[in-house]
C-alpha cells in the first residue's frame, strides 16, 4: 500500500514537472533589473514566471495596472477553487482574477473596465493624445492643409473566448474646419510569451510580440498594419488596404509607420510612403497625451468588493 502511494505520487510529480518544463513561462519581471517592477515593486521569482510584488491597488508588468478582476467569472472561479487548484500549472487566474484570487487589493477604486494582462505591452499606448500640425501630411491619407487631431485608444471589453483588443477613434480635422477625417478600429496583440493554455514544444526563447491595427475610415478606406511591439514601440506596416472604387486616390505601394513613446505623456509617430510613382514622403508627427484612462478610476461597485 505504502509503495504504491509513493509510486503515485513520483508519477505525479513527474507529470507536473514535464508539464512545467514545456509550457511557457512568461516573465513579468526580472530580479536583476531593478526598474522592471516600477516604483515600489518587487520582482518575485516564481516557477511559473516572475511577478511584480507592487505597491497596494497596482500590478501587471511596471506595477502599471490597476489591481482588478479581468473576466466577469472571477467570483465563481473562485467559488470553484480553480485559484487554488490551478497555481501549479498555469498563472492565468493569479494574472487575471487577481481581486478574487487574493494577488492584490484594489483599495475600493477600479477602471471602469479591466485592461487584460495580455495588454500590458501596450498600457503605454492607451490614452487620449492630441496633436497639431502645420502640413497636410497625414496617414492614411493627406488632409487639404494643417490639421488638429486627436487619438483616442480606450480600453474595450474583453470578449469571453477571444483576443482582447483596445479599441482606437481618431479624428483629424484641418484647421480651417473644412476637411474631416475619421477612423475607427482595433489594435490586438499577441505577445510572444502567451499563456495559451496550451503545451508548446520546440519554441524558440525570445521573439517579438506582434500586433495589428485595423481601421475603416469615413473615406472609404479599409486597412490592415501588421507589426512588433518592443518596449515603448511600436513598429506598423500596411498588409492590406482596401478603398470604395471609384474615388482618386495617389495610391500607395507601401507605408510603414511606428509609434515611439518619447516620454509619459509624449507619443512620436513616424512614417514613410511610396507612391504609385515611385515618390517616397517621410514625416513626424508629436502627439501630447491629454487624458490617461489609466488613472481614471471608479469606486468598485458595493457587493463585487472581495475583500
Ligand atoms: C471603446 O469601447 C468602450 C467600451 O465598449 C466604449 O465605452 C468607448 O467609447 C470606446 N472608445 C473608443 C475610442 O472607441
Amino acid at each position: 500500500m505504502m509503495l504504491r502511494i509513493s509510486l503515485l505520487l513520483m508519477l505525479l510529480v513527474q507529470l507536473t514537472r514535464t508539464q512545467t518544463m514545456s509550457k511557457t513561462i512568461i516573465d513579468f519581471c526580472s530580479p536583476s533589473d531593478p526598474n522592471s517592477c516600477g516604483p515600489g515593486g518587487k520582482c518575485v521569482e516564481l516557477s511559473l514566471g516572475n511577478r511584480c510584488e507592487c505597491p497596494s491597488g497596482m500590478m501587471g508588468r511596471k506595477c502599471r495596472r490597476p489591481c482588478q478582476d479581468v473576466y466577469k467569472s472571477c467570483a465563481r472561479w473562485k467559488s470553484e477553487e480553480r485559484c487554488h487548484w490551478a497555481r501549479p500549472i498555469s498563472p492565468f487566474f493569479a494574472d487575471n482574477c487577481a481581486l478574487s484570487c487574493g494577488q492584490c487589493r484594489n483599495n475600493g477604486k477600479q477602471l471602469a473596465l479591466a485592461l487584460p494582462p495580455i495588454l500590458d505591452n501596450i498600457e503605454w499606448f492607451v490614452g487620449r493624445w492630441e496633436a497639431k500640425t502645420s502640413a497636410p501630411y497625414r496617414f492614411p491619407e493627406p488632409m487639404s492643409g494643417p490639421y488638429k487631431e486627436i487619438l483616442d485608444v480606450q480600453i474595450s471589453e474583453v470578449p469571453a473566448f477571444d483576443r482582447p483588443p483596445v479599441n482606437i477613434s481618431i479624428r483629424a480635422e484641418s484647421l480651417d474646419g473644412t476637411d474631416v477625417h475619421v477612423e475607427f478600429g482595433f489594435l490586438t496583440s499577441k505577445p510572444f510569451h502567451e499563456d495559451t493554455g496550451f503545451v508548446e514544444t520546440n519554441k524558440p526563447d525570445s521573439g517579438d510580440d506582434l500586433v495589428s491595427i485595423e481601421l475603416v475610415s469615413n473615406t472609404g478606406l479599409m486597412l490592415i498594419e501588421e507589426g512588433t511591439v518592443r518596449g515603448t514601440q511600436i513598429r506598423l506596416e500596411t498588409k492590406y488596404k482596401k478603398a470604395m472604387p471609384g474615388i482618386y486616390r495617389n495610391e500607395l505601394v507601401k507605408s510603414k509607420r511606428m509609434f515611439n513613446l518619447i516620454s509619459p505623456t509624449a507619443l512620436e509617430e513616424r512614417v514613410v510612403t511610396i507612391d504609385s510613382r515611385g515618390v517616397t514622403n517621410k514625416w513626424l508627427k508629436r502627439y501630447k497625451k491629454v487624458f490617461d484612462y489609466m488613472t481614471d478610476l471608479i469606486p468598485t461597485p458595493v457587493g463585487k468588493k472581495l475583500q
